[in-house]
């Protein structure tokens, strides 16, 4: 049997940056400066210029990102909030948190995301809208120009969840997080920039919003032990910021390996007869679909690399990759309208999302995996998908 091919292996990248980190680690222990100082200063300004952004807001992880954002947006309960079911929780979470209702899009199954059109169609039927929440997922930015157009039209702020998507451009070339209210980052160990746990990040170009998050993310404090409104404990500590500021360096080439090995991939599987997302699986000659791909100045910056093959087969083709040591997994394979705590919530049909989470699986994509590794993983799947296809599953 060969070597398990895992499905991310973060101690490859630490074996390339040990040396930048041990002494930052070091230091922090040295000064017992764990809150805020100069270590979270430093990342926050970093990550506005990398994001291209006047101000950037630390805090204790994406879905508190989110939280912290819908609150300075003033939702509450009974508003109304768009977003797409076809993405992580933490994004409906957030807006269910605040007493707000999720308002389900679809999504477009060619990119995964939800559409302009799909959000400008989802809030017709709304009384009482807020916000709204898209999210470019897999690494993959929403189409931002027509985001903007509908969020200007419904007068409502658009909140960016670019958890998924840190340095991934749009069709302008603008860095995600950089033109919606706000933009809501991961540092989630597994994001293509992850830290030694939980951290997140907020990103504004309006000051007013800027000042109003630093204020919510201690507690609505401001002067000290004055508390005009209700705000909460989310801070990203100094250790992250450093370990954070350290890797931020490394991370465009580091997506650019996880584009290079994306592209190997999708030559290997179109090579077998395989297509891309903007065809049907029933015009290829191989049952399988990889990404289609955004045009320059667009970039996907891969977080997730996901296939579809047919949802009749792709539960065993899961089994097979389990016994095979290859390391995968489905995001998501319940869409958030489906979540048990959110199925008493009015829903129209969203087709796209419920075949995406039937058909879709994510292989390995981080950047040091080797060749002989993507050929293993990309001649296993084609293999079962065509002998599969072949008697008719
Ligand atoms: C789309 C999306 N939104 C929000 C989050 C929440 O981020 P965190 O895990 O840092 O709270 C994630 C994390 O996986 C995500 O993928």
């Amino acid at each position: 049997m060969s070597e398990p091919i895992p499905l991310l292996d973060l101690k490859a990248q630490y074996a390339t940056i040990r040396s930048d980190i041990e002494p930052l680690m070091r230091e922090i222990a040295e000064s017992q400066w764990f809150i805020g100082g100069p270590h979270l200063e430093a990342f926050e300004a970093s990550m506005a210029a990398y994001c291209g952004t006047a101000h950037a807001v630390g805090c204790a992880s994406g879905s508190d990102a989110l939280l912290l954002s819908l609150m300075a947006a003033g939702v509450g309960q009974g508003d109304e909030v768009i977003c797409p079911s076809y993405t992580f929780f933490a994004t409906a979470g957030a807006i269910s948190r605040l007493g707000a209702r999720p308002v389900w899009v679809d999504i477009d199954p060619v990119t995964y995301n939800c559409t302009p059109d799909g959000i400008a169609g989802a809030a017709s039927g709304c009384a009482s809208l807020k916000a709204i929440l898209p999210v470019h997922l897999f690494g993959q930015a929403v189409d931002m120009c027509g985001m903007l157009q509908v969020a200007e039209d419904l007068g409502v702020p658009l909140i960016e969840d670019a958890a998924q998507a840190i340095g991934s451009r749009d069709s302008t070339g603008a860095a995600t997080g950089s033109r919606g209210w706000t933009g809501c980052f991961s540092f989630f160990p597994s994001k293509n920039l992850g830290g030694f746990g939980d951290g997140g990040m907020i990103t504004t170009n309006d000051e007013t919003v800027a000042s109003h998050l630093r204020r919510l993310r201690n507690h609505g404090m401001e002067p000290k032990y004055f508390h005009a409104e209700v705000g909460m404990n989310s801070r990203l500590d100094a250790m992250q910021a450093a370990v954070l500021n350290a890797k931020l360096p490394y991370l465009d080439g580091w997506s650019e390996g996880r584009s290079a090995n994306a592209d190997d991939y999708d030559a290997m599987f179109i090579e077998s007869g395989a297509g891309t997302t903007a065809v049907s699986m029933q015009d290829t000659s191989l049952p399988l679909l990889v990404p289609a791909r955004p045009d320059a100045p667009s970039r996907h910056i891969f977080n997730q690399y996901t296939i579809r093959v047919p949802a009749s087969v792709r539960d065993e083709l899961r089994a097979h990759l389990n016994e095979q040591k290859i390391g995968h997994d489905v995001y998501y394979p319940v869409p958030l309208h489906k979540q048990e705590c959110f199925e008493t919530l009015p829903c129209e049909p969203l087709p796209a999302s419920e075949q995406a989470a039937a058909e879709s699986i994510a292989l390995p994509i981080y950047p040091e995996l080797t060749e002989a590794q993507r050929s293993r993983v990309a001649e296993t799947i084609v293999n079962f998908v065509r002998s599969h296809a072949a008697i008719g599953v």
